[in-house]
């Protein structure tokens, strides 16, 4: 039986797992639906506009990838203009990701590579996200193991606060067991991983390299006794796949291959499922006619899922670096400017879907862009649907009655620009 991970009080979900806190670390907080308004009076007035969404909304100045800083930027809004540039990968490329270093190093995988480069390297990791392997080997390895656990542990008490004591601790626990980590590592593990790439303000320049040093050599341990005695875990599998670059031979990945994969997957699914789950969950609880009918029909849930993820995103900004002058939208964008996407306003587009802020679980299904379109869109969806989906089923059987707690702060989306999610879950459970 593991321990950390299902520890109530352990300060480190506090400090991690706090999405207020998350943006005011790094300077970024804003009023998530005080902006609503001023995005849809821009969205009509042009698909595109010059500058920073921040400029265009007034708010405070920040950079979110080092490769941004002091280009031009513009701002994509509609649906269609951000589906175009989503689909565009010659045009509009990914390598405004990743943070520069002196080895060149492509810090953040597939996410910051163009193709042909992508697909050689995405191939190497797709096969273990596609669904037969998200609804089979991470449900049944995994997932279910840890939802049950929690279950069970919030069953000894009247009361919850889903966000930290649920949310939170499927995906974290599920991605580090995936990799081959143990369960009890999984939350220091985060930390660590996150206190090594922070760009906030309250973590040393030393404290980076220090943790930095934690992730490498506990990764890089971990490949060499998988290399040993391989297991069945993503690390083994990473192991034994082979990389076919255009114009080489294949070969096997090599150990900074193989952790750039495992460090990806941990960042991009460590807190965006914590989030959306919380996310749908909020939407749930604050609209009882239609938690009603998810109790009643439970296939309902994908859809709840679906809409969740078209209504608040936890990520609705990525970013794109213009490779070649190009006319768009009635704007000329020089080579070397950066796009901002905004795949969170991009899913309020009242061309596409009738009364856009409204959550309607009920509403025609149209792919939305919360998971991205096109080359990079995002590898873990799969995976990340199974989490929310196995959650929401299990907290339903175990806690028919469950609603949010009358007493206690109600809950509200929260954040900064491009990481959202909602402030807490207090909930009655019986
Ligand atoms: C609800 C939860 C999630 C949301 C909203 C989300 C969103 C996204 C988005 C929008 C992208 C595209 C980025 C771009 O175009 O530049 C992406 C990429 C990615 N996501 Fe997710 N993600 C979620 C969960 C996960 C999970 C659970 C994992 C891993 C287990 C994961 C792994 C990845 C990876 C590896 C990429 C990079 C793909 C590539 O560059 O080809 N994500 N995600």
């Amino acid at each position: 039986m593991t321990t950390d991970v299902l520890v109530a009080d352990d300060p480190l979900y506090e400090q991690l797992y706090d999405v207020r806190r998350e943006a005011e670390d790094i300077g970024n907080l804003i009023d998530v639906n005080a902006v609503m308004p001023r995005l849809h009076q821009l969205r009509a007035q042009a698909p595109v506009h010059k500058g920073r969404v921040r400029e265009l909304l007034g708010l405070p100045h920040h950079d979110r990838h080092v490769r941004a800083r002091e280009r031009q930027h513009f701002a994509v809004l509609t649906y269609d203009a951000c589906e175009k540039a989503f689909r565009d990968p010659q045009t509009f490329s990914n390598s405004v990701q990743g943070n520069d270093n002196p080895a060149n190093e492509l810090t953040m995988g597939i996410l910051e590579m163009d193709p042909p480069m992508h697909r050689a390297y995405r191939r190497t990791i797709q096969p273990k996200f596609l669904m037969p392997e998200a609804l089979g080997w991470w449900r049944t390895r995994t997932i279910d193991g840890i939802v049950e656990r929690l279950i069970d542990r919030m069953a000894q008490g009247d009361r919850a606060e889903l966000n930290l004591d649920f949310c939170a601790r499927i995906p974290v626990y599920t991605i580090t067991t995936a990799i081959g980590l143990d369960g009890d590592e999984a939350l220091r593990f985060r930390h660590a991983y996150l206190n090594s790439t922070s760009s906030s303000r309250n973590v040393t320049m030393e404290e980076r390299i220090r943790n930095g040093r934690i992730v490498e050599d506990t990764v890089l341990g971990l490949i060499a006794a998988r290399r040993a005695e391989p297991q069945d875990d993503l690390i083994s599998f990473l192991i034994k796949t082979r990389l076919q670059l255009p114009g080489q031979p294949a070969r096997p990945l090599t150990d900074r291959e193989i952790m750039t994969h495992a460090k990806l997957v941990m960042v991009a699914g460590g807190g965006t499922s914590w989030r959306q789950m919380g996310i749908t969950l909020f939407a749930l609880l604050t609209h009882r006619d239609q938690f009603e009918a998810v109790k009643a029909d439970r296939a309902l849930i994908a859809d709840a899922i679906e809409e969740s993820l078209r209504w608040n995103p936890t990520a609705p900004y990525f970013y794109r670096m213009v490779m070649h002058d190009v006319e768009f939208y009635g704007h000329h964008i020089p080579a070397g400017s950066v796009i901002e996407l905004g795949l969170g306003p991009a899913n309020r587009d009242p061309s596409r879907w009738h009364d856009p802020d409204s959550f309607d679980l009920h509403r025609e299904k149209l792919t939305n862009m919360a998971f991205g379109l096109g080359t990079h869109r995002c590898l873990g969806m799969n995976v990340a649907r199974v989490e929310i989906e196995t959650g929401i089923n299990a907290l339903l059987d175990a806690f028919p009655k469950l609603r949010l707690d009358p007493d206690a702060e109600a809950p509200f989306m929260t954040g900064g620009l491009e990481q959202q999610g909602v402030s807490g879950l207090p909930v009655l459970l019986r």
